[in-house]
């Protein structure tokens, strides 16, 4: 194919129609003849002793079919990852955050179920419970807090010109899925053969769910399938495996009879993760220019009781910046709550709060444009290990960010628009590149169709378009001849949809397959396919392919067991609006541009970073889940106490670029990764901006009104 004939990869999402149409179908959307509805029944405190359940009232109702209490359960191992909790609930009589399920109501419908929930009554011995902030802080690995110690910090620190110490908070925050986590769960008895069971699951890696329930419930891996069709958003929540769908598979098998558990909207408080409490403080040493001689940052964490999540945000810190010297602290603080899990962005994404937040002070205190600093302190290979990376347009991103923002002229524009002070903020963007191996199948017919399988999930990100365009492209048909089937455990094998890792990995899968279907076609020696298959009288030619890491590694980060380090970068600015009166704030022009690798999808690559940087507005100006301060539970257990920006909030003007890059050490279609990376920076640079527009530095996500008034 030649370039003048080349389609536009600019496409719109295959599946938009079906969504738009509600003919989507969804996890919860399944329902096997004789399903039972399950509402899972949730300890009233947060921290204490479960002494009973009292299920009779609820089982005398109409159309309740049972109470599942402990006893009716089989005992539950201790889980290890991808499981997101190593202690099932209902294996003690503890009571460690407020929500724990205690009893699983069964009813004909749900509203029976929920009726039954209403008349269960848990009677529990009540404690203190331990609130963020006041719980015990420990190494989040091993016996010493320091997870990387590179150089002599303390003597660069000593000889510093400047020194920058800070400490920065995030609120915790949930990713409030419009879809809710739910699983249909299904068995098949068969006393010789033994059970099979069939679960219909609302994830982001269904193949990583048959391990966890396999092991939870002890029985053959082989004996799981799960299917996964459209995922009504993920954000990490629905990443790892959580104990609902565990209960589901065990309620099912328990009564004999299909289970659908979709958590309410109040359970996807504690029943899932959420992005954990964070307090980080960073230290820099630098000259009087702002060159870094030194970088230190400690992350705290909170964690449940005994389930534990580390964020690793100290990753920001060993990656970005030429440091001679850093040195890194991980740890934890456990309280009365659900553990967190990750969520978009995170690692880097809390890391770069932090950091950047750091460095914008740093150019402050040298009197160096924040930009400048960047440029001055700008990695030429990792800072980690000295391994040159694999690709870095980050220079590029940098210069035209700015050129399209107009950095470098801002305050020649006016400060003041009636009654908004103007502000202006900048950051650097990035996050590691998560590697996951994955395979796929080609299939090309006769006729000139397509099909393309692997077990990717389609979480809103436009997987099924850029995998279908990718087979598209490498067979040199149009887009509309491919059909994606997905979501299924019973197609190749592939990476999850998370870490921005999908179209890297599983692309490379399909690329490969696609390449296998055209060298068998070179090898029926004719040039023109479809003629070629007609002649030698096959039906379908079937290509596999598969994207390998080395050392058959399951997971790669940063390009481990290569030559480079890989990760994505980039550079956000942002004009934000203060009101000096109200401390109400306003995104008023947002600018981003990323070194990325290649862009598969220019359209759906757009719509990832936009969403991003309004994901990075949110957390920055009003997301916060909070710990109620006296009986340790979520604050809000709705949708009506949770801010998120809205349309309204929002600014036409978020421009969005790419560096024009094809990573061939990443992967076989030169892509990296690019779904988290929007959402990283944004905070810092809102923080700069509001500081730029009021001299008020809020050091505390999110940057509420009373804050920039308290200021
Ligand atoms: Mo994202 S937290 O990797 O789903």
């Amino acid at each position: 194919m030649t370039a003048t004939d080349a389609p536009d990869p600019a496409q719109p999402r295959v599946e938009g129609t079906l969504k738009l149409t509600g003919a989507a179908r969804y996890a919860a959307d399944h329902r096997p003849a004789e399903t039972l509805h399950a509402v899972l029944v949730g300890a009233p405190v947060a921290a204490g002793r479960l002494r009973g359940v009292e299920t009779a009232a609820a089982r005398a109702l109409p159309g309740v079919v049972t109470v599942l209490t402990a006893a009716d359960l089989p005992d539950f191992p201790e889980l290890s990852p991808p499981s997101a909790v190593q202690v099932m609930p209902f294996t003690d009589d503890r009571i460690r955050f407020e929500g724990q399920p205690v009893a699983i109501v069964l009813g004909e419908s749900i509203e029976a179920a929920e009726a039954g929930h209403a008349a269960v009554l848990v009677d529990c011995e009540p404690d203190t419970p331990v609130l963020i902030g006041s719980g015990r802080r420990a190494p989040a690995m091993g016996d010493d807090p320091v997870v990387f110690d590179k150089g002599d910090v303390d003597a660069a620190r000593a000889r510093a010109a400047v020194r920058i110490e800070q400490t920065y908070l995030q609120a915790a925050r949930h990713h409030h899925t419009m879809e809710t986590s739910a699983t249909v769960a299904q068995w098949e008895f068969d006393q010789w053969d033994g059970d099979r069971l069939t679960l219909w699951d609302s994830v982001q890696a269904s193949s990583t769910v048959i391990p966890v329930v396999s092991s939870a419930l002890t029985i053959d891996a082989d004996d799981v399938r799960v299917i996964a069709p459209h995922t009504g958003g993920g954000f990490g929540a629905k990443g790892y495996i959580w104990p609902h769908e565990i209960l589901a598979a065990a309620a099912a098998r328990v009564v004999g009879r299909p289970v659908k558990l979709q958590l309410r909207r109040s359970d996807q408080f504690s029943d899932v993760g959420y992005q954990p409490w964070m307090e980080q403080t960073i230290r820099l040493a630098a000259d009087a220019d702002g060159v870094l001689l030194g970088v230190e940052h400690e992350v705290v964490n909170n964690s449940g009781l005994v389930d534990t999540h580390v964020e690793p945000a100290t990753e920001a810190s060993k990656s970005l910046y030429a440091a001679p010297s850093i040195r890194l602290h991980q740890l934890l603080e456990r309280v009365s709550l659900n553990v967190p899990t990750p969520m978009r962005a995170p690692v880097e994404g809390p890391g770069l709060w932090a950091l950047e937040s750091a460095m914008n002070e740093l150019a402050e205190s040298v009197g160096v444009d924040p930009l400048d600093v960047r440029l001055a302190n700008f990695a030429e290979t990792s800072p980690a290990d000295g391994r040159p990376w694999s690709s870095n347009r980050l220079r590029e991103a940098y210069e035209e960010g700015a050129r399209r923002y107009g950095w470098r002229t801002r305050h020649s524009r006016p400060r003041e628009d009636g009654p908004w002070r103007i502000g202006h903020g900048m950051a650097t963007c990035s996050m590691g590149s998560f590697r996951f191996p994955g395979t796929a199948r080609v299939r090309l017919s006769r006729d000139g169709s397509v099909v393309v399988e692997s077990n990717v999930h389609d979480i809103g990100s436009g997987a099924q378009t850029v995998l279908s365009q990718i087979a598209a492209e490498e067979l040199g048909v149009p887009l509309d001849r491919v059909e994606m089937r997905w979501g299924d455990t019973d197609l190749p094998r592939t990476g999850p949809t998370y870490g921005s890792s999908t179209t890297m990995g599983t692309g490379s899968a399909v690329a490969a397959a696609a390449r296998d279907v055209q060298k068998q076609l070179a090898d029926l020696g004719l040039a023109d396919a479809l003629d070629a298959m007609e002649r030698a009288g096959i039906d379908e030619l079937v290509g596999d392919g598969s994207f390998a890491l080395p050392g058959g590694a399951q997971m790669n980060g940063d390009g481990e067991g290569t030559p480079y380090a890989m990760r994505t970068w980039g550079a956000i600015f942002v004009e934000v609006g203060v009101d000096p009166d109200f401390g109400v704030l306003r995104l008023r022009r947002a600018v981003g541009v990323y070194s990325a690798g290649r862009i598969v999808n220019p359209t759906t690559a757009r719509a990832q970073m936009t969403g991003g940087i309004i994901w990075g507005w949110g957390k920055a100006t009003m997301e916060e889940s909070d710990q109620e301060p006296v009986h340790g539970r979520w604050l809000a257990k709705n949708l009506s106490n949770v801010a998120v920006p809205v349309n309204a909030d929002i600014p036409s003007d978020i421009d969005v670029a790419f560096t024009d890059e094809f990573d061939e050490a990443a992967s076989l279609i030169g892509a990296r990764g690019i779904g988290e990376l929007g959402a990283t920076g944004v905070d810092a640079a809102v923080a700069a901006a509001v500081y730029d527009a009021v001299g008020v530095r809020v050091r505390e996500l999110p940057i509420l009104p009373w804050k920039v008034l308290a200021g």
